[in-house]
């Protein structure tokens, strides 16, 4: 059987230690479009690794020599990270920095290696077709337009901002849009934490940073989380989940507007904008003790409140929806298809999706798939799809359905119409083009059009 390897156009940075590593990557992708780059703290040029895919083999013992180094290396450049010889001993979570860390024992063979590397670049590629889309932001419903007329209003003030909504609503989407607004921040790094995935014991070192030397292995200075964010925003998210003892140093910090790194006695200014967006409710958790007062105080100078999708309506659902298939599907392959059949646009509306616009996200990225797979909006895959779709279920029947489609953009009062004389004339096309005063054949244009034996029973009537 022949397999194709998604292997193309690839920088692969190799930092080797002790071993041949090097050669023996390079051996193994010979054939290959890859560029094999021995790499060391200072070969790595920003500029090239945003140009083209790039992914880090590094040898496990090099951790005794640049961990640290290595940590900056992978924060600066995010690089997936393959990982050869035993799994790091010290099995420090902050060495796995993203999704994209696997471990290679040290004899590898070439087909381990370009399997691995094939997979990671599948993730890559799936990671920013993602992020692809990231730059529009569907806003249609007045709620959604109403909050981004805040954002407006308040992206150029420095006090910070605490933004709220359910899971999945588009927190970090509104934190990044408020930070690119900002004239003075906008220009500076965007630095995004989660504060519930800092694992125990690394808040200091993460957020503070370490000076050169100030333990067993600290061979080159750290920068923290505050630093990083220097001269532009720092958005903490998930701030309902840091515990008690870390919020009295975040808000340390907030005041003096200075660090000291772990190791140093020399406070650092720095300065930027904190954004902290959270899905739970912080006056209960001050109200429970969990959550300080003063730090809720000064987080929420100004709040903004992202609404849950199903308080923005059927618009927005289907704007959403559209942009999201036709990311995945392609905008010109899309043109080329007939228009959103309106039986998917109506279940889309009618359905509820608790997880906000990331469950609307992965359902029409499950459509766009299956549309650009069969070159149609294949009905019945497309009714099954949604059927089975996980937690997106359809309003019960017993409660009111909001309006559905934004009608002025869909035509339907013509479709409505069309729908009525068809019924009044019994479905039969001469009749009902007559009753219309149009031709049978643009009646059977429109008929077409609108999509209308999509979801009518057949007449058993031929033209
Ligand atoms: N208005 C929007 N337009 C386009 N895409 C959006 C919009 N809002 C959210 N998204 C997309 O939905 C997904 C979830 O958004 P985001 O991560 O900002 O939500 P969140 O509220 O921070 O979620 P969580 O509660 O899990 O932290 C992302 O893929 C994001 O790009
Ligand atoms: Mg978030």
């Amino acid at each position: 059987m022949r397999t194709t390897t998604p292997i193309e156009e690839l920088d692969l940075y190799v930092w080797e230690g002790k071993a041949d590593i090097v050669e023996r990557v390079a051996r193994c992708m010979a054939s290959l479009d890859v560029e094999v780059i021995r790499a060391d703290d200072t070969a790595i040029s920003a500029q090239r690794i945003a140009a083209r895919p790039s992914i880090a083999v590094v040898s496990v013992s090099v951790i005794d020599t640049g961990a640290l180094m290595l940590r900056d290396w992978q924060a600066t450049h995010g690089l997936p990270v393959i990982w050869v010889g035993a799994a790091p001993r010290d099995n420090d979570p902050t060495m796995y920095p993203n999704e994209y860390s696997h471990v290679l024992p040290l004899d590898f063979t070439c087909a381990e290696l370009r399997g691995l590397i094939s997979k990671l670049m599948i993730q890559m590629r799936a990671h920013s077709a993602q992020t692809a889309g990231a730059d529009v932001l569907v806003a249609e419903s007045e709620t959604m337009r109403a909050l981004l007329k805040e954002v407006e209003t308040f992206a150029d003030c420095d006090t910070s901002v605490l933004v709220h909504g359910e899971t999945g609503v588009g927190k970090e989407r509104i934190a990044e849009l408020l930070h690119r607004k900002h004239s003075r921040y906008g220009t500076g790094p965007f630095v995004a934490v989660n504060c519930g995935a800092i694992p125990d014991g690394l808040f200091e070192s993460l957020f503070f940073g370490h000076a050169k030397g100030s333990f067993t292995g600290a061979a080159v200075a750290h920068k923290g989380y505050f630093e990083q964010a220097d001269g532009g925003t720092l958005f903490l998210d998930e701030i309902g989940d840091l515990p008690l003892y870390q919020q009295v140093k975040l808000l340390r910090v907030l005041e003096d507007g200075s660090v000291t790194r772990i190791g140093s006695a020399t406070p650092l200014k720095v300065d930027f904008r904190l954004v902290a967006a959270t899905n739970r409710q912080l006056p209960q958790l001050v109200k429970d003790g969990t959550f300080r007062a003063d730090l809720y105080y000064r987080l929420a100078v100004i709040e903004l409140i992202v609404p849950s999708l199903e308080d923005r309506g059927a618009v927005d659902k289907i704007a959403l929806f559209k942009a999201f298939v036709s990311t995945v599907v392609g905008e010109e392959r899309l043109e080329s298809l007939p228009e959103l059949p309106y039986w998917l646009a109506d279940s889309v509306a009618a359905m509820r999706f608790a997880g906000n616009v990331r469950e609307l996200r992965n359902l029409a990225e499950r459509v766009g798939v299956t549309v650009r797979q069969m070159g149609a909006w294949d009905a019945q895959r497309l009714r099954r799809l949604l059927a089975g779709s996980g937690g997106a279920q359809p309003q019960a029947a017993a409660e009111p359905v909001a309006p559905v489609v934004d009608r002025s953009k869909w035509d339907m009062a013509e479709r409505s119409r069309l729908l009525a004389a068809l019924d009044a004339n019994g479905w039969r096309r001469k009749d009902t083009a007559q009753y219309l005063g149009i031709s049978r054949k643009v009646l059977w244009e429109k008929i077409r059009k609108y999509q209308i034996f999509d979801e009518e029973p057949a007449t058993g009537e031929s033209e």
